[in-house]
């Protein structure tokens, strides 16, 4: 598959967020949850799926609460609730949309499948397959090794979506004795939780797999966001700090008093946004060179997450982790030896990712090529030009089919299954 339209990205006027001292305006970053945006816990028929964030804009009338939105809606909400980056809001609501399987590449949900009949058509759109959500993501961007969801092909009735609280805990007593006013989920908590989450996968998950986009860029930047977009800012810490209360409302946690000591509670689906929780500076959203920067900074502090956990998965049972060699995947294009200069980490994750799009989206869209990749690639801003990216003529699939884990999310797996 020949990457043609990655000229797009340099034709669009470049959006640049120029690193500085990171400042703190209490009234622009106070996030208001009063009112219509007062916390509404997910009623019967309602998705909620994989992501905390979504799930907390949806509890809170930021995106609708049905959990059914546009790529609109949740580019919208994702920047201005949480500061995301104008970039990587429009790469997540775009290709998650179009990996839902959406009826009209604009509605996604950001869960289970969206119910037939709840998305509106587009008669350019000939679906292949009923309707699905993120959810049904799993491995194009749904990932293994997440920070609280189990791994697909491990969990009770493949749901990598619910949040187990074992996982929970794991990384809430990685602070455990701190005082709290010294408690920090920071992003070197992050790393060391990220790297304990991935040896668990390759010691337990026969199919872990970790792929080019939902693996090498997502697991770590989705570990990274807990830090970077969950904490609450102050003046004192304007770059923020994540204390045990924040950690729990945004993953819906609770904790009970029924018993003697600490006994924590889940309940699925209610994410919610803190009274008096000041988000990131929208001076500073959360971009992709963010993303590179945490990546490096989590390489560094692990290199085994670069050097031996880059890309690729367990080939023949638990403890069989081969690495997905960038030099064949590309053609020589990004070498292995290469991966820790420039952006080339979620350069190779973003391009790779892309270029393997098709294998899923040809089995779900019919003429995939004159709508789907068009829409995609029309609409996704200009990651490349930003990050620097060398450029990759092609990529070749079938070097993925060795993993199992891999081999299992593709649609015409599925189907037979
Ligand atoms: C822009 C639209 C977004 C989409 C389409 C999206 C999608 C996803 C998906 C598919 C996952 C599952 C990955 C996994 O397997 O763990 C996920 C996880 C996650 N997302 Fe989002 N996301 C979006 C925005 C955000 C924002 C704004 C934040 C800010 C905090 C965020 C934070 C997270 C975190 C922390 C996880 C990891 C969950 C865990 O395992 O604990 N996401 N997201
Ligand atoms: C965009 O987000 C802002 C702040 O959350 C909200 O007030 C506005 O209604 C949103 N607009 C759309 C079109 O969703
Ligand atoms: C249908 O989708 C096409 C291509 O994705 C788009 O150009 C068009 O505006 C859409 N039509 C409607 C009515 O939304
Ligand atoms: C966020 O920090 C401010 C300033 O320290 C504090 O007043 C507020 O209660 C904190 N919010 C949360 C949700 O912890
Ligand atoms: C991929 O999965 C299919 C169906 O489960 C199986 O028949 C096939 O042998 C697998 N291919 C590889 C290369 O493992």
């Amino acid at each position: 598959m020949k990457l043609v339209t990655l000229g797009v990205f340099s034709a669009v006027q470049l959006f640049v967020g120029q690193a500085s001292a990171v400042e703190f305006d209490a009234r622009a970053q106070l996030v208001d949850v009063t009112r219509k945006h007062q916390f509404q816990p997910p009623g019967v028929g309602d998705l909620r799926g994989p992501c905390p964030a979504l799930n907390a804009l949806a509890n809170h009338g930021f995106i609708p609460h049905n959990g059914i939105a546009t790529i609109d809606e949740i580019v919208n909400a994702s920047m201005n609730v949480f500061g995301l980056g104008y970039d990587l809001a429009h790469l997540a609501a775009i290709y998650g949309t179009a990996m839902s399987v959406s009826t009209d590449l604009s509605h996604m949900s950001i869960g289970g499948p969206a119910p037939l009949g709840s998305t509106p058509a587009n008669s350019s759109v000939i679906l292949l397959v009923n309707p699905g959500g993120l959810d049904t993501t799993h491995a194009a961007f749904e990932h293994d090794c997440s920070a609280t969801r189990i791994d697909k092909y491990i969990a009770d009735n493949g749901d990598a979506s619910t949040m187990s609280l074992d996982l929970f805990k794991d990384l809430y007593y990685r602070q455990q004795g701190l005082p709290d006013e010294q408690v920090d989920y920071n992003l070197a908590i992050m790393n060391d939780h990220r790297m304990q989450r991935t040896i668990d996968s390759e010691n337990q998950n026969p199919n872990f797999f970790i792929s080019p986009f939902a693996g090498l860029m997502h697991i770590g930047a989705s570990h990274g966001l807990v830090w970077q977009c969950f904490s609450n800012h102050s003046a004192k810490y304007p770059e923020g700090r994540l204390d045990r209360e924040t950690l729990m409302s945004f993953y819906g946690v609770e904790r009970s008093h029924e018993f003697v000591g600490e006994h924590l509670i889940y309940k699925p689906g209610w994410e919610q946004i803190p009274v008096e929780w000041y988000r990131r500076a929208l001076s500073d959203p959360y971009t992709a060179l963010h993303t590179s920067d945490d990546l490096l900074a989590a390489a560094s502090q692990h290199p085994d997450l670069i050097d031996k956990y880059s890309m690729g998965g367990n080939v023949n049972g638990v403890n069989t982790f081969t690495v997905l060699e960038a030099d064949s995947l590309t053609n020589g294009a990004y070498k292995r030896s290469e991966l820790r200069n420039d952006h080339n980490l979620v350069c190779l994750g973003l391009i790779a990712g892309l270029l393997l799009s098709p294998e899923y989206l040809r089995e779900y869209y019919v003429d995939y090529e004159h709508n789907v990749w068009p829409t995609l690639m029309m609409r996704l801003p200009p990651l490349f030009t930003d990050l620097n990216c060398k450029g990759v003529d092609s990529v070749e699939p079938r070097l993925l089919d060795m993993y199992p884990g891999y081999n299992m999310s593709l649609p015409h797996n599925i189907w037979r299954a």
